[in-house]
């Protein structure tokens, strides 16, 4: 998995380009490739997995960086993510929007830990997604984001499936 999505977190994480003043929440990190790569720009990088092996995966990954503080990790999801709220600058998730049970429920937790303009980025693989981009920036918007873009990006490898990714923005 490390491996396979490498690209694709490293692309998200080069779109929400955190910077060094900045709380970064990862959602469903796995092995921990994306939060490695914010741990180099961000401040603070919490990542919510609700596997624990996947968990231990991701402090093994970023152990120096788990002892520095700068990552902290968290049994969670993403509509329970355990976050205060408006505490974060950026939410970020790769490849786990399709296990979300209750993608509402999320969208409202996730929008109440960012603050007001705090920005989101996401991507999926569009052969999971149960529901189209257009109808997934629809739901974002309602649920109280702004500026909601939606595209698609093709992972280098010739295996790698075609990838969803939604932009949005908190509204104030
Ligand atoms: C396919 S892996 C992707 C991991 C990593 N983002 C990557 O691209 O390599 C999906 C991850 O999402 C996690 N996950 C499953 N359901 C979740 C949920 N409701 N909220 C947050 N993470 C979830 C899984 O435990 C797993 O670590």
């Amino acid at each position: 998995m490390a491996r396979g999505n490498a690209a694709t977190e490293h692309h998200v994480v080069s779109i929400a380009a955190p910077t060094a003043d900045e709380t970064v929440l990862v959602i469903g990190p796995g092995p921990g490739v994306g939060l490695a790569a914010v741990a180099e720009r961000a401040r603070t990088v919490i990542g919510v997995d609700p596997s624990r092996e996947m968990l231990e995966l991701s402090a093994r990954r970023c152990a120096g960086a788990v002892d520095d503080g700068v990552v902290v990790l968290r049994h969670a999801t993403a509509a329970r993510t355990g976050a205060e709220d408006e505490s974060v600058d950026v939410v970020l998730g790769v490849n786990n929007l399709h296990l979300w049970d209750d993608r509402a429920a999320a969208w409202s937790e996730l929008r109440r830990v960012l603050r007001p303009s705090g920005r989101m980025v996401l991507s999926a693989h569009e052969k999971w997604l149960s529901v189209t981009r257009h109808e997934l920036a629809a739901e974002v918007e309602a649920a109280g984001f702004t500026d909601v873009q939606t595209w698609t990006w093709q992972p280098p490898g010739p295996l790698a499936g075609l990838a969803v990714q939604l932009r949005a923005w908190r509204a104030g």
